[in-house]
Parts: structure tokens; C-alpha cells; sequence
């Protein structure tokens, strides 16, 4: 059993690329209810993308409440350059034999403007490579521990981490440009936080946004923006790369 959590679609893609390989099934943990029976797997795996280097809180509340058992536990993070301590972190509370990391295109467009196009499709063409070898290395059980832990790990996993949680994470810079926005519903129907809801026809964030970069990053309008940071930046989905 794969479980993910994904903004953008990088992480769901690797999880269920890795599902197809090992012949598993992939679950989005933000659809689950109750916390599934794992009695009977031989394996649990959990993909995820980094968030300032570390576990994103649903993922990290999920793993906290899932039964312990002895199957092959394995985790693999995305991120667009490096993740710090964020595996090491993640098996102090769900124990991994084996964690891994793949480079993937950078969603966080609060941060920086997305990388070029050819940038993107390098990451996607090696990524694809990157888990066929991971997937073999799951069949066969082998214990590995690759990550790009960057410089600065343990800082960047520590107190920059929990600044992103305490402070960053707030919904107030979002805002909608109200001649582009349809009132089409989608950023809210598919904010896996339930953050938004539509008033009079426009959507309004209140809640504990995951800063999942989902809303603004599939908006078909591209009325979303997060204060001005974000004004002139293209827009990200793995869909859009996907044959
Ligand atoms: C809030 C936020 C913080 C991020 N922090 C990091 C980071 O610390 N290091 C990194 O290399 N990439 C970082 N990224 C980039 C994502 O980890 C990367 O694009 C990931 O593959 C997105 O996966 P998803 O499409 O499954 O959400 C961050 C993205 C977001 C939205
Ligand atoms: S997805 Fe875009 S167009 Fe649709 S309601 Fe949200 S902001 Fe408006
Ligand atoms: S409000 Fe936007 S960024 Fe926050 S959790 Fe929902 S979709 Fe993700």
C-alpha cells in the first residue's frame, strides 16, 4: 500500500508510477476517512513532496496515526533542489527501512518563477529513470537512504521549518483578480485543506492552508495570486507534461 500526498500531482505521479512497477495500489491520504488496515500488507510506502524542508502536516499527522506493523516501510520525498532532514525527520515517527528523494519541477511559485521548459521536462525524463531503479530496489527490500540533504540540513529542517509552519503558511496574501475569476468552483472543490470557500460567485481562503500550491497553480483563469510575488509567474502541473 502507497500512500501520497501531493499539490501539483508531482508526488501522486511518482506513487503511482511506483504502484504500476511493484504491482501495488496508491491511496491519497486527504481522501481517506478513517485510518485503513494495514494488517495484512508486506509493505507500506509514502510519498510526499518537501515543504521548506520538512513533512508536510497532513502527511506527518497521517503517518503519526497509522498502525505499526513489520512490513517493508519505504518513503520517498520530491522536491525541486534539496530536502534537508526532512526522511530522517519523517522515520522518527513511522520507522523507514528505506527513503529516497527525487528531483522534480519546483511548484512553490511564491518562491521563484517556475523553471524554464526544458529545465521541467530534464527533471521529468530523469525522475521517470530515477524510479524505475527505486522500484527494483523496493522488490528486492533493499535498505538505501538516498536523498540530496543540501547544505545546512539540520538549520533548514529545524527553525526554518517551523518558521514556515508558524508563520508562512497564512492564507492572507491570496487573492483573486475578480474580472479574470468564472466563479468555476475548481480552486475550492480541490483544495485538499478545504481552505476556500465560494462566496457570491468568488472564492474566499480561510483555514489551515498546507501552502500545497494547488489553488493557485490549476486556477484555468490564472486570476489567483498571492499578494504580488506572484504577478507574471507561469503557472505549474504535472498534467500539463504528461503524454
Ligand atoms: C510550500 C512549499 C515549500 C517547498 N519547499 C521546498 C524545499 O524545502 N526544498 C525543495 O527542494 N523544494 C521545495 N518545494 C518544492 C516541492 O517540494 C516540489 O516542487 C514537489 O515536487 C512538489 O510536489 P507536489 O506536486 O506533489 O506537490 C516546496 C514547495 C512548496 C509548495
Ligand atoms: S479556479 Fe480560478 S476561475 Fe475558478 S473560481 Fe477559482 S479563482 Fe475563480
Ligand atoms: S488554499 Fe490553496 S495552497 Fe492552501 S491548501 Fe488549499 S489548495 Fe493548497
Amino acid at each position: 500500500m502507497i500512500f501520497y500526498f501531493s499539490g501539483t500531482g508531482n508526488s501522486k505521479w511518482v506513487a503511482m508510477k511506483v504502484a504500476e512497477v511493484i504491482n501495488d495500489k496508491s491511496y491519497d491520504i486527504t481522501l481517506i476517512k478513517d485510518a485503513p488496515d494495514v494488517n495484512n500488507e508486506k509493505r507500506i510506502g509514502f510519498v510526499f513532496p518537501v515543504h521548506a524542508w520538512g513533512v508536510p502536516e497532513p502527511m506527518r499527522i497521517f503517518a503519526k496515526k497509522l498502525q505499526r506493523i513489520k512490513a517493508f516501510a519505504f518513503g520517498i520525498c520530491t522536491y525541486g533542489a534539496d530536502a534537508g532532514h526532512t526522511m530522517k525527520k519523517f522515520s522518527s515517527f513511522y520507522r523507514l527501512d528505506s527513503a529516497y528523494g527525487i528531483e522534480m519541477p519546483n511548484n512553490y511559485i511564491i518562491g521563484e518563477d517556475l523553471e524554464e521548459e526544458d529545465v521541467v521536462t530534464h527533471k521529468l525524463e530523469n525522475a521517470a529513470d530515477e524510479i524505475l531503479k527505486i522500484s527494483q530496489e523496493i522488490i528486492n527490500e533493499k535498505k538505501v537512504y538516498r536523498v540530496n540533504e543540501g547544505k545546512f540540513a539540520k538549520f533548514k529542517s529545524g527553525i526554518i521549518n517551523f518558521g514556515f509552519n508558524k508563520f508562512a503558511r497564512s492564507t492572507a496574501k491570496f487573492n483573486v483578480d475578480e474580472c479574470k475569476c468564472t466563479g468555476c468552483g475548481l480552486c475550492a472543490e480541490k483544495c485538499p485543506s478545504l481552505s476556500i470557500i465560494m462566496s457570491d460567485g468568488k472564492p474566499i481562503w480561510k483555514g489551515n492552508c498546507y501552502q500545497c500550491m494547488r489553488c493557485i497553480n490549476i486556477c484555468p483563469q490564472v486570476a489567483i495570486q498571492y499578494g504580488s510575488d506572484t504577478v507574471g509567474r507561469r503557472r505549474y502541473t504535472i498534467n500539463k507534461y504528461l503524454k
